[in-house]
């Protein structure tokens, strides 16, 4: 899968792809909510707070509701994800932030670079709109994550495709933790990284095939060819189920605070 802006936006045409991947992880354990993790690791008291890539506004929420007297402005490049979020909302690409040199206490760029065509540019947009001292929190997935569900998707797709099939984990690779701390030191003297492991063991195949369906429009492949991964994929977790009660995958998060 080579990169394409494209098929990312119209995998947020509207919040409802995010959505159903976020609601697999009411079958993680330990359970998590990561704007936990990530209200921990803020400033005490900001001012202006920009999340980049905010999505469904999770953070936006939360972070409104622990700092009462900052002003937390969501930002995303697809509109129709800004649809549900309070004001103050902003369209925004996060390689060209409408915002003036060091003017914001904290950036969130939360499971977000890795759709960014050029991530080094991001996170130099990140340094030059944080005031000197300000905080900048990114969250992405671990290298090694969800080993059993990579392997069922290559399974079904080198089956529909051959052996020519595009990889199943580009997304995952852009930015993880392998290279992300590459590109964070680049522009930050500190960078500290915050890891959770846990797994998800989902108990029927419902969730799942939600979950991968979510994925369809990342790939260039076309909806016949799609569906009939998705049957594949279908009938390998019928006979799973036959002998297993779930389907379990590893799946770590990792948030960075770079200052
Ligand atoms: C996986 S979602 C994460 C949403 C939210 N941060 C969260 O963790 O719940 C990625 C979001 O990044 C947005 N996005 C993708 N490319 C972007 C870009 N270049 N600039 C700003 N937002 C972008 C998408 O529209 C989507 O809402």
């Amino acid at each position: 899968m080579t990169f394409d802006v494209e098929r990312t936006m119209s995998n947020y045409r509207d919040t409802r792809n995010l959505k159903t991947r976020i609601s697999i992880y009411d079958y993680r354990t330990p359970r998590i909510d990561p704007t936990d993790l990530a209200a921990e690791l803020m400033p005490a008291d900001p001012h202006l707070v920009l999340d980049v890539g905010c999505g469904s506004g999770r953070y936006v929420q939360r972070l409104r509701r622990d700092h009462p007297e900052a002003v937390v402005v969501g930002i995303d490049a697809a509109p129709g994800m800004l649809a549900e979020v309070e004001p103050p909302i902003m369209v925004a690409d996060a390689q060209a932030i409408p915002y003036p040199d060091a003017s914001a206490d904290a950036v969130l760029a939360m499971h977000m670079l890795y759709h960014v065509p050029d991530i080094a540019k991001a996170v130099a947009e990140f340094r030059r709109v944080l005031k000197p001292g300000g905080t900048l929190l990114v969250s992405t997935n671990v290298d090694t994550d969800k080993g059993a569900y990579f392997a069922l998707m290559k399974r079904a797709f080198t089956k529909v495709l051959g052996p020519d099939a595009p990889p199943v984990d580009s997304v995952n690779v852009l930015f993880n933790s392998a290279n992300a701390p590459g590109y964070l030191e680049a522009e930050f003297d500190s960078v500290e990284s915050f890891e959770d492991h846990g797994t998800v063991a989902v108990p029927e195949p419902g969730p799942l095939l939600a979950f991968i369906d979510s994925t369809r429009s990342f790939f260039d492949i076309d909806d016949t060819a799609f569906d009939a991964i998705m049957a594949a994929i279908g009938e390998e977790l019928d006979t799973h189920f036959a002998m297993h009660d779930h389907f379990e995958y590893n799946k770590g998060l990792i948030i960075y605070r770079c200052r």
